[in-house]
């Protein structure tokens, strides 16, 4: 069976339900609700609730259908899931939070949104909530700034050529989303004949116009500040960036560190998480081959046992150097 190609299909559904199980009932936090493809599913179990939370108010109207099956189980929210710690949570046993990151078909296909080197007019790559638009960065900042997001978001290996003939040409004509992949075009010399040119450019402005890294970092936080204790994290990614961050952030919160044995027993550090597959999970080829877009997802997951102790310095100070370069962004809208 191949899918209609417009329409968004909910990826791993079938190896999240499996590890979250909502046939047992309670309260699930889908941070990513985007069509509603995880909340549906969850839903569909007696005793389950979901507090839905997405950054795109487009999502709104898909929530609003669900509203009216599901009524008092179900709430929406259009809020970044990084604010997740400001929901008044107190009262709910929360079984399960999941993230399916990035953006839905439905998104990509938006000319509005102009997330796609396939759009046409103004850079735009907002998703809602936003600041800035990819127009404001690739217009405004400094040559020096656009070289760090090609770079570090992106691994663009030819930013520091692309961001100076970026500089150049908008003197002339302001950047739009056509002459800014003409200007990829042309400017590189390494020619990737299996990925678009623009693929690496076009990455680092949504990471970067969406606050990528410190959403998840902080979401990560708090997701894993509201879950009750056996309750499981679950996050889908889509690029290695975010896999990384996920991966530090089970791997460092799940294992032991070696201890010295001359240490004492009260500065021993706790485990916040058990971590069950070192490896993540990913589609099978059935998947694959009926949903394309699929092909980057990874799944990982933990689960809370309920020693807590200070996480969050550590995985900030491990990523400040990628929360510096997202920084840039006050530029845009502290003195625009
Ligand atoms: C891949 S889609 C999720 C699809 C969903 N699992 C489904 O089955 O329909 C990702 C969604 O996450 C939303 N999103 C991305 N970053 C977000 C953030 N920081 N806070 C809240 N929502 C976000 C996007 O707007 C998009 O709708």
């Amino acid at each position: 069976m191949v899918l209609d190609t417009l329409k968004h299909y909910p990826v791993l559904l079938k190896e999240i339900i499996s590890i979250i199980s909502p046939q047992h009932g309670g309260t699930f936090i889908d941070c990513t609700f985007g069509q509603g493809g995880y909340t549906k599913k969850i839903l569909n179990s007696k005793n389950t609730k979901v507090i839905a939370l997405d950054r795109d108010p487009e999502s709104k109207k898909i929530a609003d259908q669900i509203q009216e099956k599901f009524r008092e189980r179900f709430i929406f929210k259009n809020l970044k899931f990084s604010e997740l710690n400001n929901l008044k949570l107190k009262k709910e046993d929360i079984r399960g939070v999941v993230f399916d990151l990035g953006y839905s078909l439905t998104q990509i296909k938006d000319q509005k949104k102009g997330l796609s080197f396939n759009s046409f007019g103004s850079l735009n790559m907002k998703l809602g909530l936003n600041k800035f638009s990819a127009d404001d960065v690739v217009n405004k900042l400094d040559k020096e700034d656009l070289e760090r997001i090609f770079k570090y978001f992106g691994e663009e290996i030819e930013s520091r050529k692309i961001a100076k003939k970026i500089v150049e040409e908008r003197k002339i004509n302001r950047i739009n989303t056509q002459s800014l992949v003409n200007i990829i075009d042309t400017t590189k010399k390494r020619k990737n004949y299996k990925v678009h040119n623009a693929t690496k450019v076009f990455q680092s402005l949504r990471i970067f116009v969406n606050n990528e890294i410190s959403e998840l970092i902080y979401g990560l936080i708090n997701a894993t500040k509201v879950l009750k204790k056996g309750g499981v994290l679950a996050v889908v990614t889509f690029h290695s960036l975010e896999d990384k961050i996920v991966k530090y952030f089970f791997k460092e919160l799940s294992e032991e560190k070696s201890i010295s044995r001359y240490q004492p027993k009260t500065e021993q550090r706790p485990i916040l998480f058990l971590l069950k597959n070192k490896k993540p999970i990913t589609p099978t080829v059935k998947e694959l081959k009926e949903n394309i877009s699929s092909r980057s997802a990874k799944l990982r997951f933990v689960i809370k046992k309920d020693n807590f102790y200070d996480f969050e310095t550590d995985i900030l100070k491990r990523f400040q150097f990628l929360l510096d370069i997202e920084d840039l962004g006050k530029k845009l809208w502290k003195n625009p």
